[in-house]
């Protein structure tokens, strides 16, 4: 029988993505309106409704600042929703696909991070989403919590809209350059789910638990903005995209402490992917040909 799918949070960037993947199943793909995740009785209705043999849920509040001035909602969407979404799943004997963050850590380590090393948000938004991993895992179901970084991609606002709008309007960028992760595309997490599950159906219960999931290598924004430019540039010419403003000499390296924010960030936001690739034979590819997909896929 084909499998039912819940997933949440359809108009986000990871949403978007795995709707345009997941068509071998039944899916249910619910928006902000069709699914309000910050009640918990449209929760239970809807989860009782549907019935679904797995949740996946890459809804969650994802302003980071903003997080900061709103912690009530942002608890109630990334740590109180994924809570009651596992307990309907657990009710249903469902399994349960979360996504988490490189904010759960707090950057000091020198090397990129292993699942089992010591959690310490420095952000609301990330002690929120620390909330919801241990919330998860305390109802105790069949679960991957896949913790990933620096998301954007073809569809949503993100840092590589963001550049490519300021580099066509400005003549130099200033961007962080002491802050290294890796950027990952939706698209990328989309591919790597779609092959998770056709791994994880069978083993529900042994592969159970918390997962780095992002492209291979690492930069910093800095890095990240160049490579942007860079690939556009690359393009532009066989595509026909109109030039930009900016040249890349005059893409400028700050710190943080140049760019203040309300919530602070982690310095190192590297994630080992080591366990996947070793439970689930799944990788990856490198951040810079996540990107070149996403861009081949862009019109300008
Ligand atoms: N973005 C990143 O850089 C990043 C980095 C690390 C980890 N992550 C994690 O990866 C996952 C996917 O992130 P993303 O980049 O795809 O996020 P996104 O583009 O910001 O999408 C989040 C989605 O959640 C929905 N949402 C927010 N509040 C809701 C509510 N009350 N009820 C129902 N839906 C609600 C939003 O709905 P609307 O469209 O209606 O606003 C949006 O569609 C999240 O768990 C996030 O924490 C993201």
């Amino acid at each position: 029988m084909q499998k039912k799918i819940l997933l949440t949070g359809v108009n986000g960037q990871v949403g978007h993505a795995l709707k345009t993947r997941l068509l071998e199943y039944e899916l249910f793909a619910l928006s902000r309106e069709q699914l309000d995740l910050s009640s918990a009785h449209d929760i239970r209705r809807v989860v009782r409704e549907i019935k679904p043999d797995l949740i996946i849920n890459p809804a969650a509040f994802t302003a980071v600042d903003k997080a900061e001035t709103e912690p009530e909602l942002a608890y109630a969407i990334n740590a109180t929703a994924p809570q009651t979404l596992a307990e309907e799943a657990a009710r249903l004997n469902a399994a349960f696909i979360h996504f988490s963050t490189d904010y759960v850590y707090d950057g000091t380590k020198n090397v990129p991070y292993l699942e089992q090393d010591i959690v310490n948000p420095v952000c609301v938004y990330g002690k929120s989403k620390l909330a919801g991993e241990e919330a998860i895992r305390a109802v105790g179901l069949p679960h991957l919590i896949l913790r990933t970084s620096w998301v954007y991609g073809v569809y949503g606002k993100n840092f590589l809209k963001t550049i490519l709008h300021q580099a066509s309007e400005r003549d130099s960028l200033r961007i962080v350059a002491d802050q290294f992760g890796a950027p990952t595309s939706s698209e990328s997490i989309a591919e790597g789910v779609v092959k998770l599950l056709n791994v994880w159906q069978p083993d529900l219960e042994n592969k159970t638990g918390v997962y780095h999931f992002t492209n291979s290598g690492s930069t910093s924004w800095y890095g990240f903005a160049s490579e942007i430019i860079n690939e556009y540039n690359r393009l532009a010419i066989s595509r026909n995209w109109p030039a930009l403003k900016v040249s890349i000499d005059n893409v400028v390296a700050i710190t943080t402490a140049d760019y203040p924010t309300l919530a602070l960030r982690p310095a190192n936001s590297r994630l080992d992917n080591t366990k996947l690739k070793k439970m689930f034979h799944v990788e990856l590819p490198s951040w810079q040909q996540g990107l070149h997909q996403v861009m081949q896929a862009m019109a300008f």
